[in-house]
């Protein structure tokens, strides 16, 4: 499967531009990790792209909808199940660098979004410090659990600071890409 095929799948399940844009955001985040650690970005992209299908028809039992809905698709079981180990309640474990990294980049990047939107210069110059500052900010984004961001960013490895802005880095250059098609994640 292309991205042009995800992306029109993705778009049969899902109508609300909020879930659009952040599948968009962490396919973004989902890239700069497989460029920094040498894996395949076309899979790790469409993994970001497509972990959150069935979410919109199935809220109260996400992600667990998701195989039904990528079955046939051409995407093997490991991808499937990839994204199910993205799941709360789910018996896949994140044993994989590619889970890990889903699980890690999947809340952060749209909170990395919401900070960038506050700004007047949005990517541009967004350090690390000003997403701890906003992560303290209990009243900024507060659905977004900050413990998660922090053990899942622990589980894969990676420092803070340097989490931040490989995914920075990602959401700036997918930006140009998804402005080109007439979209922008800062909207
Ligand atoms: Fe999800
Ligand atoms: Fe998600």
């Amino acid at each position: 499967m292309n991205r042009e095929e995800a992306v029109k799948l993705l778009k049969k399940h899902v109508k609300t531009d909020r879930v659009l844009r952040h599948s968009y955001a962490v396919e973004a985040a989902m890239i700069a990790y497989a460029k920094k650690f040498g894996e395949d970005e076309q899979r790790w992209g469409l993994l970001g792209l497509l972990h959150d299908i069935d979410f919109e028809k199935y809220p109260d039992d996400h992600p667990n909808h998701a195989p039904e809905l990528l079955q046939g698709t051409g995407l093997d079981d490991g991808f499937i199940d990839s994204v199910l180990s993205h799941g709360v309640n789910v018996d896949v474990p994140r044993d994989s660098k590619e889970r890990q990294c889903l699980h890690a980049v999947d809340e952060m990047a749209s909170f990395i979004i919401a900070v960038a939107l506050m700004r007047p210069t949005k990517f541009e110059g967004l350090k690390a410090k000003s997403v701890k500052k906003k992560m303290k900010d209990k009243a900024f984004a507060k659905a977004v659990n900050r413990e998660e961001l922090i053990s899942s960013m622990e589980a894969l490895g990676v420092e803070f600071a340097d989490h931040v802005s490989t995914i920075v880095q990602g959401l700036k250059e997918h930006e140009e890409l998804l402005r080109q098609q007439g979209y922008s994640l800062l909207h």
